[in-house]
């Protein structure tokens, strides 16, 4: 799920495809993009874990505010997505799904 089409934006530039890694997994996302944007577009919306309840979070503001996107990157914990540009070869895990491919479920 990607905005393909906006009134003021321009997407008529194409932008490079490159790999990363979701719980071990290889994903494609387009250079440029954050990793909040790279993982929505692959439809996971379960991001990570509240810190008092452990419980499910997603994106919530996309502009660094409300930690509720943060993830695990190349084994920092923490790393907010919206915050985040995505890379090459980068190691994303959701908190309390490493290893789990469900996570791509929409
Ligand atoms: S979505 Fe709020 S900090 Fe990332």
């Amino acid at each position: 799920m990607r905005i393909e089409e906006h009134p003021i934006l321009d997407f008529s530039i194409p932008r490079r495809e490159i790999e990363f890694f979701l719980n071990g997994r290889p994903c494609r996302a387009r250079e440029g993009e954050t990793l909040a944007a790279a993982l929505w577009a692959l439809g996971v919306r379960r991001f990570g874990l509240s810190r008092k309840k452990g419980e499910p979070r997603g994106p919530f503001c996309f502009i660094g505010r409300c930690h509720d996107c943060e993830v695990n990157v190349d084994g920092r914990p923490r790393v907010k997505a919206c915050m985040t540009e995505v890379r090459p070869g980068m190691r994303v895990e959701i908190p309390g799904e490493e290893g789990d491919d469900d996570t791509l479920s929409p």
